[in-house]
């Protein structure tokens, strides 16, 4: 008990000391070294390090998701890159993916890989619903494990009302200026005027994409990734349920945050069917509409990790915004420092997991 009492005085001090941001982890080093070495120490015992490793600072312990070892904890994250062609990822993404796994990170996230092709943002965007695809992905992949130690995570998603939309460096989220392709989402509102207006999605539709879903995940297993992530942030389809804001149905998929969930869990649920049980699973939510009590909050981002946590995810991946236009602040880098949610979302927070979301770079014009 006492020794569990010390080792809860340790880390809490930590907490206390850095929470702030004003006192970093090296500056701790400058005032007392000999405590940050023994916190560090703790911490890499905990995180499963051998006991004669060096002792880092813990961005540099071990990491651990079912049988996924990740030797670091540093994350890239997901960064569309607009250079597939007809969906199938190119050179670049050997190249981009490639170069971020040699330059050391644990774990690469890949961007969004859409379930189909109506289900892309941009025709730039990659996808995993053709054999090429599903080949181009294995070279990759096959390239990061057999010249990396890094570990690759597949995003999957559907861009629902915010897909046929221009790349990144022309005007992001506008319509492409000609052969844009019919959108679905929860319900028949538009993401802006200039946007087209949705078709609310019915049941077969949705058992139709459900299936897309799996059939990504089945692919992305065939090509080795290690861990897949549902992307259910940032308003594409499924993070169209979950807000109210873009979520009005009057069946069992509306209203009630428990209804909104519904069709989240139902694709989650048959991708983890699907996907290996010793491989783990993440989820992107959107922990904050930033619209006040009239989007979702931070409380109820909450039980929405929850709900995911109690279906199987391994870890619930914190992103904010994006859901709606008329949002403050309305950005799409949404760094740490701007994320009120924190400290809801870290409060008791065993058994999730929480990733917050890192730096970014943006790719250069072809
Ligand atoms: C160009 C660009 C592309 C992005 N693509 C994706 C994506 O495919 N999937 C996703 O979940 N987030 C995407 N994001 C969001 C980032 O993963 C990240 O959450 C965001 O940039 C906030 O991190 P930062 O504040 O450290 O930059 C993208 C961001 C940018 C700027």
């Amino acid at each position: 008990m006492l020794s569990a009492t010390l080792v809860w005085i340790r880390y809490s001090n930590y907490s206390l000391l850095t929470r702030s941001q004003r006192i970093s982890h090296e500056n701790l080093r400058l005032r007392d070294p000999n405590w940050l070495k023994s916190a560090e120490k703790w911490f890499q015992e905990k995180a499963g390090a051998p006991n004669d490793a060096p002792v880092r600072p813990p961005m540099f312990a071990p990491y651990q998701l079912r049988d996924m070892q990740l030797k670091n904890r540093i994350v890239v994250s997901p960064m569309a890159q607009y250079k597939a062609v007809e969906g199938c990822p190119t050179d670049w993404h050997l190249i981009h993916y490639g170069e971020r796994a040699k330059g050391g990170a644990g774990l690469v996230y890949t961007e969004m890989t859409c379930v189909s092709p109506k289900g892309r943002i941009t025709p730039g965007c990659p996808g995993l619903y053709a054999p090429e695809h599903e080949a181009a992905w294995a070279r990759l992949v096959d390239f990061i494990h057999q010249e990396t130690d890094a570990k690759i995570c597949c995003q999957i998603g559907h861009s629902g009302r915010k897909g046929s939309t221009q790349v990144g460096w022309e005007t992001m989220d506008a319509p492409l200026p000609a052969w844009n392709w019919d959108l679905v989402s929860a319900s028949a509102i538009a993401w802006s005027p200039q946007n087209d207006t949705p078709r609310e999605i019915n049941r077969s539709e949705m058992d139709q994409i459900k299936a897309e879903f799996v059939s990504a995940t089945e692919m992305a297993a065939r090509c080795g990734f290690d861990m897949i992530e549902l992307h259910a942030a940032h308003g594409y389809l499924i993070s169209s349920f979950i807000s109210p804001k873009s979520n009005i149905r009057t069946d069992s998929y509306g209203g009630s945050l428990e209804n909104r969930m519904r069709y989240p869990l139902e694709v989650f649920a048959a991708m983890r069917e699907v996907w290996p049980t010793e491989k783990p699973m993440s989820v992107r939510i959107s922990a904050t509409d930033w619209l006040g009590d009239e989007g979702v909050t931070p409380e109820e981002a909450v039980d929405i990790a929850r709900a995911f946590s109690e279906a199987g995810v391994d870890i619930v991946d914190v992103s904010a915004g994006q859901t709606r236009l008329r949002a403050s602040p309305f950005t799409v880098a949404c760094s740490r420092r701007r994320f009120p949610t924190e400290s809801a979302m870290t409060r008791g927070l065993p058994p999730w997991r929480l990733a917050i979301s890192m730096r970014r770079t943006m790719p250069t014009r072809s």
